[in-house]
């Protein structure tokens, strides 16, 4: 596996790669790889010729306060991952490179969909998103990139910014990849103590109460939500950021629960604020 740290040695690869008539996945990332972000790697290997992984903690996607400082990093034992799980390129570009007169005055802002649920709580998150996904798909002109639908709003305003800017890519979603109790695998679960780490599990405990209510008939997204917040309630380390029920295709909120509705959490366990989400009717958990 190449490490390519500029965009001009990227392009010389890739240039090689289009010469040769290969096809090329691209799976964004910040690093610090779990079996989520490995997943998302030999998916885009079994799509295409050739995988590139990029891994940049985007400075401009964090808020003032959040863990941008202490976003967990390790390049050395990400670059063995990486190329295990069958990458051909791993592009680690500085601030510098990616944002060479600093912080961009130009930016890819989403409309509606961004201020729902994690916008509400994260303002200008989605814009920097945007911003450095539009930008690594400029560099690396990918056919194919991988996103995980641990971060459905993420993947539904890209695919959305994919349409209205119309770039050549084809985005898929890879399911959330689990720990065997049902905890949803990132980046920030290594910030959780011993019983933090136990009671995390109050999110996906959420979920599983949701599905079993809303199998049983309940159809009141009212009463859902009442129910998964007291679940979560109970968890004497979680606070509930937040708890909605949407409509998966344009997450707007819903009153009546159906086939297309998106249960989604952002709970804080500790100073941990953990995300998942699940469509009620989805057999996903497990
Ligand atoms: O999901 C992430 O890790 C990041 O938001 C992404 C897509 C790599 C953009 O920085």
């Amino acid at each position: 596996m190449y490490t390519a740290r500029d965009i001009a040695s990227l392009r010389v690869r890739r240039r090689e790669w289009a010469a040769a008539g290969l096809k090329v996945g691209l799976v964004p990332t910040m690093g610090f790889f779990h079996e989520g972000h490995l997943a998302l790697m030999r998916r885009a290997r079994e799509l295409c010729g050739r995988v590139v992984v990029s891994l940049f903690v985007n400075p401009i996607q964090f808020g003032p306060g959040e863990d941008l400082a202490s976003y967990p990093r390790d390049l050395d034992r990400d670059r063995e991952l990486a190329a295990a799980a069958g990458a051909d390129l791993l592009f680690v570009p500085s601030e510098e490179e990616m944002y060479p007169a600093g912080p961009p005055s130009t930016r890819v802002v989403p409309g509606e969909m961004a201020s729902a649920l994690c916008g509400r709580f994260r303002p200008g998150h989605f814009d920097g998103v945007c911003t450095v996904v539009a930008k690594l798909f400029n560099m690396v002109q990918p056919d194919v990139a991988v996103f995980g639908r641990k971060d459905f709003q993420q993947l539904a305003i890209i695919r959305r910014m994919v349409r209205d800017l119309d770039f050549p890519v084809e985005i898929i979603a890879h399911p959330t990849v689990r720990e065997p109790d049902g905890l949803a695998m990132s980046s920030r679960n290594s910030y959780l103590s011993p019983d933090e780490r136990e009671q995390a599990v109050c999110l996906v405990e959420g979920m599983r109460l949701a599905k079993r209510l809303y199998n049983e008939g309940e159809r009141s997204c009212g009463r859902l939500r009442q129910e998964v917040s007291s679940l979560i309630s109970g968890y004497p380390l979680a606070r509930i950021e937040y708890v909605e029920l949407v409509d998966s295709r344009s997450l707007a909120p819903v009153e009546r629960a159906d086939d297309h509705t998106l249960l989604a959490l952002a709970v804080r366990v500790g100073s941990t604020r953990l995300i998942d989400n699940t469509i009620l009717a989805d057999r996903d958990l497990p």
